[in-house]
């Protein structure tokens, strides 16, 4: 046992110093590309693929030290990573219906392997993701969240953590625009109120930033693993309306600066993302105008083809997901991918 102690703590220090070595040969050259298998890429990303392969081979002794039994206790990022699943396991919260529905069914129609896990306010009310498991019992779980309740972001990390221990993709797909007898977006400042403003608040930026918080241990260790990423993805679905540059109409003064708050909020978590160098890369997306709840009463005005279908939207902002890099860290997408100012 003394030797195989000493080898494991060898087998460590290996991986951390390449590691090391490798963060110092890209600092080095931060804005150089290299040829790599798949075309050239940035130092960037060419690191982050490293970096999961070293984190694959630190798997691999912790694996060869489960198997023997080792008693001494692993540290709990490595000893929940092996449970890796091929295909990944992503999150969608905010997954009861309309965009987040539409995310959880291609997520599992798309990626024939990957695990997915779907949260919402009220699990049995929602009929869609029951639909859903019972196509796809193996690899969807469903878990109650509701945004305005941190207990119940604590206890869907945790249940994630339980049976996973890694995430590979967060989407955040919930926000409120309207709720009938109780709020209405504003269409002139004196229709401004406290508990509107402070509504759009909690629900369109705190209660996203704080589910961020809690899933980041876990994309951390999932990074692109199992995935054809390099990186785990946050992708906070956002509106161009919060693009304070791109402000031209007024109006919607809540739910407007909700998500220019949940813009700044994202973008700040990306710099702190990058300069700990975590293999996380966190997106706003802007899914166009889109046929479903939260549009239904506003549509009427929406020019003619610009109002899309939730599969289409999806569609493209999986396609922005799945190619995101390093580079796109703390970026704002419209669904055709242009970039939206802030
Ligand atoms: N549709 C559009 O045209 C459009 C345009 C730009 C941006 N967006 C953004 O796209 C995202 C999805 O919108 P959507 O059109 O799919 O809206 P939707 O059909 O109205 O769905 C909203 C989702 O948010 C959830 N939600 C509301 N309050 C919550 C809370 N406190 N905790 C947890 N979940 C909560 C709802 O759950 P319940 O079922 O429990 O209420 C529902 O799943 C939103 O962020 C929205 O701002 C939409």
């Amino acid at each position: 046992m003394k030797y195989y102690c000493i080898a494991f703590g060898f087998g460590i220090l290996v991986v951390w110093m390449g590691q090391k070595g490798e963060e110092q040969k890209f600092n080095s050259y931060p804005n150089w590309k290299v040829k790599s298998s798949d075309g050239w890429n940035s130092i960037a990303d060419e690191r982050n693929k490293m970096m999961m392969k070293l984190n694959f081979v630190a798997q691999q002794w912790v694996l060869m030290g489960r198997r023997i039994q080792t008693p001494f206790s692993m540290p709990r990022m490595f000893s929940s990573a092996i449970k890796q699943c091929e295909g990944g396991v992503s999150m969608v919260q905010g997954a009861s219906r309309g965009i987040g529905l539409e995310f959880v069914r291609q997520l599992l129609e798309k990626n024939n392997k990957g695990h997915v896990v779907a949260t919402c306010r009220n699990p049995n009310g929602a009929n869609g993701l029951l639909e859903l498991k019972n196509k796809f019992a193996e690899r969807l779980d469903i878990h109650q969240l509701d945004l305005t309740v941190d207990s119940t972001i604590e206890a869907a990390a945790k249940s994630v953590e339980d049976k996973y221990g890694y995430l590979n993709l967060l989407v955040n797909a919930s926000g409120i625009l309207s709720i009938p007898n109780t709020l209405q977006p504003e269409t002139t400042l004196n229709k401004l109120q406290r508990d509107s403003l402070l509504l759009n608040y909690e629900v369109n930026a705190v209660g996203p930033i704080l589910v961020i918080k809690h899933m980041w241990p876990l994309l951390k260790v999932g990074g692109g693993t199992g995935t054809e990423r390099s990186l785990a993805v946050v992708a906070n679905i956002s509106a161009r309306v919060g693009s304070i540059g791109d402000n031209r109409l007024g109006g919607w003064h809540s739910y407007r600066s909700s998500k220019s708050a949940l813009n700044q909020l994202t973008k700040t978590v990306a710099v702190e993302f990058a300069r700990k160098k975590d293999p996380i890369t966190c997106i706003l997306l802007h899914p166009g105008t889109v046929d479903t709840d939260l549009s239904k009463p506003f549509q009427k005005n929406v020019p003619e083809g610009k109002l899309f279908t939730k599969e289409f939207s999806v569609q493209k902002l999986l396609s922005i997901i799945n190619n995101a890099k390093a580079s796109d860290n703390g970026r704002f997408f419209a669904w055709d991918g242009q970039e939206i100012p802030w």
